[in-house]
This record gives structure tokens, sequence and C-alpha cells, in this order.
């Protein structure tokens, strides 16, 4: 069958890059653990069946379907919802130790609001998570990624300061319903992306395009909705489920483009790897007391890490470069050199050292923090099974971080995005490549996913 053909592939791909004596074999350390990531939106479907209501990204797919590059929406997306038993037998083919998923907010609460608990919804996360369990495969759970109940947006979304307790009651029936089997927790995914793309600019759900003002007061709404679910857990969930619970931000990495440019990728640094980066006079006031109750709320450094661009202010590059773009709060340009090998999504160029740099940068600014990876990965434009470009990022990625590791960066998990093709907001990510043709959705191994296992099952690297 198929998957016979890509594991031949696979052996002449590893026969090929041996070179005898110069095969360096890079370890893992003991307790380090792999996983993939997925989000509800983006694999669930079943958008509005046993009583799930509609959310912000429903909302614009059917709206616009020309949004999206490839006129998609997660109204089936890749049937997670009926497929989750052969979700579970990929993670088990993977060999993973945990799998990183989210909940539909809408789905467990129809009304937004905690006082109807669809049964039917909850069931369907209780399934999945108890499947998983029978393998030893521990769910990582985001309690939000980008599909905010339709309701809630109406009524101001991340901008109306009510929301914090609206989540934290949200939270609280999931740390309920859930808590005893869940012990990863993630409150919010990338909460950058939600603010500036979603309130401030229009490439995300809702679409706000109110730059300036939505994008700052979504993001301290949501600053203060994370803390809150946090001391929640910790006070009373954390004593008897003994779980942890942490953000997960996405940040690039930024290269000076010249070296009088340091400045520039240092402060565009910043506003990547800071969820308030925003000049302070447009940001809501935190009061001393919001200060103290945000500080220290995050077990883990959850990182999504994709690319890098290189940063530069005041004519210090001549000449034009591909679709730079700018950062006008503080005054730099970024782009990314047309050298670069890049991926099927625009921002992703295959930049290693990057990462390297960007995971050495937070041991020193964050006085060495335990990180996961919760996302990192690689898109094609194109289906088929023979995805070498992707397994070439996973190994170069992997070793930067290894190096990175060595260098002291406590580096504690590391999480492919995505273990399938979804409904990428874009492109295709997947380890096993999803036929949106047939309505089955078969899953089948891209030639990542046996290279993948091979490095989960000899916790090796070798180059
Ligand atoms: C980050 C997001 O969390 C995820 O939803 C998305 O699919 C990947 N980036 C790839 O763009």
């Amino acid at each position: 069958g198929t998957s016979q053909s890509v594991s031949n592939l696979v052996v002449a791909w590893s026969e090929s890059n041996k070179h005898g004596d110069s095969l360096n074999i890079r370890k893992f350390p003991d307790g380090f653990i792999f996983g993939t990531s997925t989000a509800a939106y983006q694999v669930e479907g079943a958008w509005n069946k046993d009583g799930k209501a509609e959310n912000i990204w429903d909302r614009l797919t059917h709206g616009d379907p020309s949004l999206i590059t490839d006129c998609s929406n997660g109204d089936i997306a890749a049937d997670s919802y009926h497929l989750y038993k052969r979700d579970v037998e990929m993670m088990r083919e993977l060999g993973l130790d945990y799998y990183r998923f989210s909940l539909s907010w809408s789905r467990i609460l129809p009304t937004s609001f905690p006082d109807k608990i669809n049964e039917a919804g909850v069931a369907y996360y209780n399934n999945l998570i108890d499947e998983m369990l029978k393998y030893n495969i521990e769910p990582m759970v985001t309690l939000y990624h980008w599909d905010l109940p339709q309701k809630l947006q109406e009524m101001g979304g991340w901008t109306n300061p009510h929301i914090v307790e609206w989540y934290a009651d949200y939270a609280r029936v999931a740390f309920e319903r859930f808590g005893d089997r869940v012990k990863y927790w993630i409150t919010m995914n990338e909460p950058r992306e939600v603010c500036y793309q979603g309130y401030g600019g229009v490439s995300m759900a809702p679409r706000l395009n109110i730059q300036g003002i939505a994008d700052y007061m979504c993001t301290k709404n949501l600053l203060m909705a994370h803390a809150t679910a946090y001391h929640l857990y910790d006070k009373e969930f954390r004593p008897k489920q003994g779980g942890s619970i942490f953000i997960t931000l996405s940040a690039h990495w930024y290269e000076p483009a010249t070296e009088n440019d340091v400045l520039a990728a240092e402060e565009t640094n910043q506003v990547e790897s800071q969820a308030q980066g925003f000049p302070r006079s447009r940001l809501p006031e935190f009061t001393p007391e919001e200060v103290e109750y945000v500080k220290g709320t995050s077990d883990f450094f959850g990182l999504n890490h994709y690319s890098t661009y290189l940063a530069y202010r005041n004519e210090s590059v001549e000449g034009v470069h591909d679709s730079p773009s700018y950062y006008d709060d503080i005054d730099v340009i970024i782009y990314q050199s047309s050298e670069w090998e890049h991926g099927a999504s625009s921002f992703l160029k295959v930049v290693p050292w990057g990462f390297y740099n960007l995971l050495s940068k937070i041991k020193e600014d964050f006085d060495n923090p335990p990180v996961i990876i919760t996302e990192n990965g690689f898109s094609t434009h194109t289906t088929g099974l023979n995805d070498d470009k992707r397994i070439s990022y996973f190994r170069r990625y992997l070793s930067a971080m290894l190096d990175a590791m060595e260098d002291g960066a406590d580096v504690r998990a590391y999480t492919a995005w995505s273990i399938m093709d979804n409904f990428e907001w874009m492109e295709r990510f997947g380890l096993y490549e999803v036929d949106y043709e047939s309505p089955e959705r078969t899953r089948t191994p891209r030639k990542s996913a046996f290279v993948y296992k091979e490095i989960l099952r000899t916790r090796t690297l070798d180059f």
C-alpha cells in the first residue's frame, strides 16, 4: 500500500544521508517529550452539530469565503469530530508522548455561558481524552485557540472587560469536566495575533480593523483573562488535580539587517515576545495590583515559532526587499531575504539559526524559564506524500533547538504543527495528508510522518 512505499522511501532517504564516519548522532535529554498540535476550528468540523453554536470563524468564512485562500472553511475541516479514533491511531503510529488540541468554547457552552452545558460537546472531548489515555498519550489542552463564540463578539468580544469573567466561567467548566485527566493547560494561543490581527487588522476574525484602540483593549482584557484562569486553576484545581497551566506566545526572530540595526531588531523582538508590547499611552492602564496579579502566571514559556525576519530603520538598508512590512509603533521595517528557502505560507522562510537565537534570548531575558515549544512546522502548497522540504525543516529546526539546549536553554518539550493537514487559516502543514476531495477525509502518512516517528522512537537526530 501507500504507507509501505513511503517507508521504503524513508529507508532510501536515510541511507543516502549516511556519511560513514561523519554521521553525528545527537541525543535528546531523558524526560524530553514530543507531541503534535491542532486547534478545534482547524480540525473538528461539525460546526453546527449536536448543539454547537456559531463562533467568529464560522461567521467569517460563511460571510465571505473568498477571504480564505482556497475558499474553504471549517464546516467539515478534517472531520475530527467524527474521526477522533483515527486521529488517536495516528498519534500511536507516530509514538507521541502527548497531543495538543483546543476546546471549542461554543461547542461546550452554546449560550457562551455556563447556564447550559452542552453534554454532547463535553462527551466528544471526554471520548477523545479517554481514547488517548488508553494508549498513554497525554492531553495538552488549549482553552482558547481563536474561535470566540459569536454572541460574545456581539458584546464586544475581547474589547469588553467583562470577558475576563466570561472566560473564567468557561475555564472553570473545562477544569471541572476534564481536569481529572488533563495535566497541561494552555490558556491562550498567540494573544498578539488575536489582538493585533483580529481587532487591529483584518487578517483574522473578527476583522475589526480598529488599529491602535481595539487591539490595545483586547490585549489588556486577554491578559487579565489569562491571569484569572491561572489563579483559578492554581487555587481551586491544582491542589486536587496537580497539573500545570501556561500561555503560548508566537515569536519570530528578528535579526539586525546591518550592524546599525541592533536596536531596531531588539525593539522588534520585544514587541513580538510580549503580549503587552504596545506603546503604554494607548494600552489601558494596569493598576499596580493588576500588574502583581498578572506577574508569574505561567508555569512554562509556551512558544510557537516558525521563522525569522531582518529588521532595520533609518534607511540603513538600501534597495527594495520582498514584501517588507512596517511596525509603525516603533518605526521598524522588517523583511525576509529572498535567498532563504521558503514554504507555502509567505512568512515561512527556513532559518534554523533564528530559532537558536530566539531560544537563547528567551533564556537570557527571562531568567531561563522552562520552555515548551507548542508549535513549529512547515507548510506546502501541494499535496503529495514525498515532503522532503518538511523533513529538512524539522530536522534543521530540531538540531538548532538542541544547539540552544546544549548552551543551557531549558526546553522541555517539542510540538510539531501539525499532525495532519487542516483548515490552515491558509495552507497545509500536515505530517499526515488529508484527502479533502473525499467525504471520508482519508488520512495518509507523509514521508515526514515516518521520519518524525523515527526521531521519537530513537530520541535521536542524526546528521
Ligand atoms: C499558529 C497558529 O496557532 C496555528 O493555528 C496556525 O495554523 C499556525 N500558526 C500556522 O500558521
